[in-house]
């Protein structure tokens, strides 16, 4: 009974798809939720709601919806849910699941300070991006332009980026264990938002059934923790406080500093869990990116021939790419731009909750209660983009070839709780991309074209593909 209570609709909430008995929608996030939820909202309207499995669930859709509230009212919607899952994965801790408050203030000033001070704000950071570069495109070149599945690489050279950071140091490309670590925390990211997953949320009791992807997440993941202290433990040997040489020497300053003061959310628990959680954010997601860049300038030739010229025209004599060549790079920027709109990578963000009641047009949605949004229906909005479903990097042009912004472009989503790594992204993406194309000339083995459609997950990316990186001859 209290199960049936919980699922119905208190007053004034957003109107949503009838539920079946006991589990609700949960079906309806079975195949491809974003493009089923954005559907739905033509039925229902931009905001609606869902009932998974008695988790009261509100979906934004379309720009306008997500910026009133994660913009407009971005205090009243910062939060995260405590679903079961995240409180049995990181208890409400760490960063990227924290509940908003002291601990996520705590967690998110160190990561950025940390970014900035052993990243961006680091002159060397650009270079040491650039030698990663070096290190994948001869690493590519070792396959003398024969067929290979471009995932391993790319994923190694991309989360080497954020392990200088965290750290200090790379991995290299055949380190056995810190590629497991990642492959297997991958596929947790892929299980969080699979049938079992959203069954267990709904009814943790079945963490007592003995079988089903729930116990792969929970032995995944407790796996990934072992490696991960591990490692922490190794690269802070050495340490001189109030010197960090990296983000954990940074944590654990301050771990030190708030010994003994109550309330203080450092803690050995929480720099696991965060420094889980800016590896495979910022790995998945970037590693994502690229694949999908590859695979589309695989797919459309034409687009690959104007980037090989662009970056031919820019850097004479075929020298290295640095940020300041971005500029200069219009027709480079708009297709990444594009790469991150039409490919969506993180379809439905990642989910939020609200810190108090909020009313958004008109209706009345209670403290704690799950939201969704829906990142992909923005990128689809007709209201702000013509054709949405055609990949065409010239809509972040204009008639000059000059790089335009666009509004409604969330991949990183907005407001308190938006992505802090898109800097770090976007240099990655810009830096790799182009020393990529530089050298390579990419097309599919002959006879094989590979399939777009997605791999369902909290990320979208490429089925695994094959790809010819055949090495150019530069013209300038
Ligand atoms: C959060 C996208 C790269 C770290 C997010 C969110 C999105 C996103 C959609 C959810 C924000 C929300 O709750 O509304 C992306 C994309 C990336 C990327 C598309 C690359 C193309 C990175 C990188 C890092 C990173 C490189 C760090 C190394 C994080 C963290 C959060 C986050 C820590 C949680 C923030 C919080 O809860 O306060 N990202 N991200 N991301 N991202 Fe990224």
């Amino acid at each position: 009974v209290r199960q049936l209570m919980k699922q119905r609709r208190p007053p004034g909430f957003p109107p949503g798809p009838s539920p079946i008995p006991v589990i609700g929608n949960i079906m309806s996030l079975a195949t491809e939720p974003h493009v089923f939820l954005k559907k739905q909202s033509e039925i229902h309207g931009q905001i609606f709601s869902l009932d998974l499995g008695g988790i009261l669930t509100v979906v934004l859709t379309g720009y306008d919806c997500i910026r009133e509230c994660l913009y407009n009212q971005g205090d009243v919607f910062a939060d995260r849910p405590s679903l079961p899952l995240f409180q049995k994965m990181t208890k409400m801790g760490g960063l990227l699941n924290c509940k908003y408050g002291k601990g996520w203030i705590e967690h998110r000033k160190l990561a950025c300070n940390s970014f900035r001070y052993f990243g961006s704000g680091q002159r060397q950071f650009e270079r040491k991006i650039s030698e990663e570069c070096m290190f994948f495109v001869d690493a590519i070149d070792e396959h003398k332009g024969k067929p290979f599945n471009p995932k391993h690489l790319v994923t190694n050279a991309v989360s080497n980026i954020t392990n200088l950071i965290i750290f200090g140091q790379r991995f290299t490309y055949d380190d056995r264990n810190f590629q497991h670590m990642i492959e297997i925390f991958s596929e947790n990211v892929e299980l969080a938002v699979s049938g079992w997953a959203l069954l267990y949320n709904a009814f943790p009791w079945i963490e007592y059934v003995p079988f089903g992807k729930h116990q792969k997440l929970f032995r995944n993941a407790a796996e990934v923790y072992d490696f991960l202290l591990e490692v922490i433990n190794g690269f802070s040997q050495g340490r001189v406080p109030h010197a960090p040489r990296h983000y954990v020497d940074a944590y654990l300053d301050e771990l030190e500093q708030n010994k003994g003061e109550p309330g203080s959310s450092f803690s050995q628990e929480n720099l696991i869990y965060s420094v889980g959680e800016l590896i495979i954010a910022g790995t998945e997601t970037t590693t994502n990116t690229l694949r999908w860049a590859m695979l589309y300038m695989t797919l459309y030739p034409n687009i690959q021939e104007r980037v090989h010229r662009e970056i031919d025209s820019v850097l004479e004599n075929g020298r290295v790419p640095t940020m300041e060549d971005k500029q200069k790079m219009p027709y480079v920027e708009a297709v990444l731009h594009e790469i991150l709109r039409f490919c969506n990578i993180v379809p439905l963000g990642i989910f939020r909750a609200t810190t108090q009641e909020a009313k958004v047009n008109g209706y009345t949605i209670p403290k704690g209660t799950m939201v969704i949004t829906n990142l992909y229906s923005v990128h689809m909005d007709e209201k702000y983009w013509t054709d949405p479903g055609v990949f065409s990097p010239q809509r972040f042009l204009d008639s000059n070839g000059n790089f335009v912004k666009r509004e409604a472009f969330l991949p990183f989503s907005m407001g308190k709780r938006c992505c802090l790594g898109e800097q770090l992204a976007r240099m990655e993406m810009f830096l790799f991309f182009t020393t990529l194309l530089q050298r390579f000339h990419l097309q599919f083995p002959p006879g094989t074209v590979p399939t777009v459609t997605p791999k369902l997950g909290m990320t979208l990316q490429p089925q695994p593909y094959s790809i010819c990186a055949v090495r150019r001859q530069q013209k300038s």
